[in-house]
């Protein structure tokens, strides 16, 4: 089996770079797909809660309509078509924090040592331990799926919120952390409001949704303040 983890994924950046991001997103993504369906070897590759637009107040499903906002969501998009396309396995996910690599919780726990920081409170999504995610992507891919499907840890929440209680786990001061609006921080791509993903085919699959994400940040946070 071929597992594709590799992406082009500078959101900010691909406003500048469409062209660069849709080579490594959607042209590669397809070549893989060919490649692996020629020679009937399964393909798992990653997609994203950015193929949304945000617009909804209910979480997304696989069926749901996508509409990206930014040039990262355009270039994901077109490339799980392709891919899907070629009988591969695509797993949306959102939000990936892991305990050995950067990422949000990381940089929030290094940087609220050194000062107070101010993080978006008006954009809801699902945290996704990397661990977590592994486990059921695998386990998805050896249950045969194909298509879409989405897999997250249970549970939405702001990206203030997930600030705070990771910093709250490692007994640092959560009052150093303190919310904002999107229009405070202005980045140049757009991000949606609301990227909840939920899954209509986990139960079809035979397969166990991922725990809440508070039950697996605890470790994964530990793990963090050893490095961070
Ligand atoms: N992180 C998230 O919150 C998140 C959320 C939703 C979906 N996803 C999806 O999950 C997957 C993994 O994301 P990630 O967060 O692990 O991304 P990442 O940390 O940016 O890792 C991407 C990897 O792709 C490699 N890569 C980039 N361009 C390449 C190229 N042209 N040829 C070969 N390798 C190349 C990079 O190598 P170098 O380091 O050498 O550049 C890097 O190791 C992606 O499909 C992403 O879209 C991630």
């Amino acid at each position: 089996m071929v597992i594709n983890c590799a992406a082009y994924t500078a959101v900010d950046r691909a406003e500048e770079e469409e062209g660069l991001a849709t080579e490594i997103n959607t042209v590669a993504v397809g070549v893989l797909a060919e490649w692996a369906s020629l020679r009937s070897r399964p393909l798992l590759t990653f997609s994203t809660d950015y193929v949304f637009d945000g617009a909804a107040d209910c979480p997304y499903v696989e069926s749901s309509s996508t509409n990206p906002i930014n040039a990262y969501g355009r270039s994901k998009l077109l490339g799980e078509s392709l891919a899907a396309g070629h009988g591969a396995l695509v797993v949306r996910t959102s939000w990936v924090i892991s305990g050995s690599h950067p990422n949000f919780v990381a940089t929030i726990l290094r940087k609220v040592r050194e000062q107070e920081l101010r993080v978006v409170d008006d954009q809801r999504g699902n945290p996704t331990v990397a661990a977590d995610l592994a486990r059921a992507s695998y386990a998805a891919l050896q249950s045969g799926a194909s298509g879409l499907l989405h897999l997250t840890n249970q549970g939405e929440t702001t990206w203030y919120e997930l600030a705070r209680t990771s910093v709250g786990l490692v007994d640092l001061d959560p009052s150093r952390i303190s919310p904002c609006e999107t229009r405070d921080y202005p980045t140049p791509a757009r991000r949606p409001t609301y990227s909840v993903l939920a899954s209509e085919r986990l139960d079809g699959l035979g397969l166990d949704p991922l725990p809440h994400w508070r039950e697996s940040i605890g470790e994964l946070v530990v793990e963090l303040k050893t490095w961070v």
